[in-house]
């Protein structure tokens, strides 16, 4: 065992001791180990890139009669119609905010941000949802009741840069979250960075994610089958959470046409759960 490691600590000191002029000599297969790193660190994964712009200041807050709700944000404000929002929206107050049965808040467009930021009890009564691209929540409490949904699957904003999956004559490769995706193509002519799935929108947190999930890939460029990355799902709760509803964060399906997207991010936090 003890040449080996001598064997290594002597070509170490030769390397430092050889100053580049005779690097042609001290090149080839006795040192192999630069070899092996080289192999080691080529093409694995695209750098990482940099970290995401902080979001947008908000909007000015909406009112509850904006939301056509009864009551007042700074007390108590109850919603009782469901409602399709163009563009960002952004709920603050110093109540609480009751989102009756079955009542949905949807923004459609891909990338949609809903934020509500309210001190008091935030409530999603039974099959109440709220649907976008990110929904960013702090309250005192919240309640998600059976059947009610907080639902950003495969709603992930893909113009923010281009990232999806590899085209591929037969198959589309999977979306990607922190790294890039994998494929299950075998296909020794290709490079492996032929047949990756999606980049990662960027190199996320771990403690604290918000970041999209990438597309699937499409078995054509000209056509998109692959499934969207999934959304940002954002609750920060000082006191309790009760959850007894769902929180989604998936990428959207593939097909036999493309690749499944990935999922985006959830973080709760709360004093209890
Ligand atoms: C809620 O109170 C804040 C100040 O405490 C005030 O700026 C805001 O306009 C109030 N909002 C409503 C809807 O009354
Ligand atoms: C909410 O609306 C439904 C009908 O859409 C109605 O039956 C119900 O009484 C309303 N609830 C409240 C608290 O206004
Ligand atoms: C919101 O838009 C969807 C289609 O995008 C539609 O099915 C739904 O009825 C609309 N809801 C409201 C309350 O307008
Ligand atoms: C939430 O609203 C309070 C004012 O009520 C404000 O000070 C705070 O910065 C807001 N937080 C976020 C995350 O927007
Ligand atoms: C939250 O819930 C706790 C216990 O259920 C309650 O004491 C508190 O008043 C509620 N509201 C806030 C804003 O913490
Ligand atoms: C969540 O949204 C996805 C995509 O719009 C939809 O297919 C799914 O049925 C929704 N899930 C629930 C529980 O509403
Ligand atoms: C969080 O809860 C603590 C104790 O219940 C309270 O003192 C504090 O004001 C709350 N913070 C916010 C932002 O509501």
């Amino acid at each position: 065992m003890a040449t080996p490691l001598s064997l290594f600590i002597c070509s170490s000191f030769f390397l430092i001791l050889a100053g580049p002029e005779s690097l042609p000599f001290a090149s080839g297969e006795d040192f192999s180990i630069l070899e092996y790193d080289a192999k080691l660190f080529r093409g694995d994964y695209s750098p990482p890139s940099p970290p995401p712009p902080s979001p947008p200041p908000h909007p000015p807050s909406v009112s509850c009669e904006d939301l056509k709700g009864i009551g007042s944000l700074n007390t108590t404000c109850e919603l009782n119609y469901s409602l399709n929002f163009t563009d960002d929206v952004y709920i603050e107050g110093k109540g609480n905010l009751f989102i009756l049965q079955g009542v949905a808040l949807t923004c459609p467009k891909l990338g949609c941000l809903i934020e509500i930021n309210i001190t008091g009890d935030l409530i999603l009564n039974p099959f109440a949802e709220i649907v976008a691209g990110s929904v960013y929540i702090v309250a005192g409490n919240a309640s998600l009741f059976g059947g009610s949904v907080i639902n950003v699957t495969a709603r992930a904003d893909d113009l923010l840069e281009p990232s999806q999956g590899t085209p591929d004559d037969a198959e589309g490769g999977g979306g990607g979250h922190g790294g890039r995706g994998a494929s299950c193509v075998m296909d020794n002519k290709k490079l492996p960075e032929d047949v990756w799935g999606g980049d990662a929108h960027s190199w996320d947190s771990i403690e604290m994610p918000w970041t999209y999930g990438s597309k699937g890939g499409t078995t054509k460029k000209e056509e998109d089958y692959g499934g969207r990355g999934g959304g940002r799902n954002w609750l920060q709760v000082n006191n309790t959470v009760d959850m007894r509803g769902m929180l989604l964060a998936n990428g959207g399906d593939g097909g036999i046409k493309g690749g499944g997207g990935s999922g985006g991010s959830i973080y709760i936090k709360s004093h209890k759960m």
